[in-house]
């Protein structure tokens, strides 16, 4: 069966795509044990469960051949040092790629792979980020009172594994430092033996 084209708009501001099968809000308690500061964490939390970010997302059949879109907002915000990010994966299938094309805001895509290369790039207005198969990929909002919004695709049969970077954590981190924003090797890395 082969299904008709269709068109969608992504309207400004609000970037709720005129088409949205599913939308994915993520808060605080979402990313237990992703921050460094935990003891900050563990405060804010008893505070408030923040929402740190939302997914627009057209649904596909998760097969080969189809793509998988939509948009993705990160709000803006810190624990401690640490900007608001998403939780960030690994494909389930490795050897998969995706594509970013940022439509508003500031903020980094930070990236790496299983053998412990590393990268980060900048997201703002207009950028596109090409995410290579075999990287994992985390969004971070540096933005002081901004959302960073992305448009995002990728291969539908993909799948995303949380578990590795759950476990082990990212190898980079962005925080702000004496009003810098930095790039710094997480403190709370665990190593794979
Ligand atoms: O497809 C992607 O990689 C993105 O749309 C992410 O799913 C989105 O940014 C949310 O991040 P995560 O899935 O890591 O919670
Ligand atoms: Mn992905």
């Amino acid at each position: 069966m082969t299904d008709k084209p269709f068109t969608l708009r992504i309207p400004f501001p609000g970037f709720q795509p005129s088409r949205t099968d599913n939308h994915i809000t993520r808060h605080l308690s979402d990313l237990e044990g992703r921050f460094m500061d935990t003891e900050t964490y563990e405060q804010m939390l008893e505070e408030e469960d923040v929402m740190l970010y939302e997914v627009y997302e057209v649904r596909r059949p998760e097969i080969a051949g189809e793509m998988l879109f939509g948009i993705d907002i990160i709000h803006p915000g810190k624990v401690g040092d640490e900007f608001f990010m998403t939780k960030g994966h690994y494909h389930e299938m490795l050897e998969t790629s995706e594509l970013y094309y940022c439509l508003q805001g500031e903020g980094f895509m930070v990236m790496e792979t299983p053998e412990g290369d590393t990268a980060v790039e900048k997201l703002f207005p207009n950028s596109v980020i090409y995410v290579p198969p075999r990287w994992a990929h985390r969004t971070v909002c540096t933005g002081q009172n901004e959302d960073l919004v992305n448009f995002y695709i990728y291969p539908a049969n993909a799948g995303q594994n949380y578990g590795t970077l759950e476990q082990f954590g990212f190898r980079k981190i962005i925080v702000e430092r004496n009003n810098r924003i930095e790039i710094i090797d997480n403190p709370n890395i665990k190593h794979r033996s």
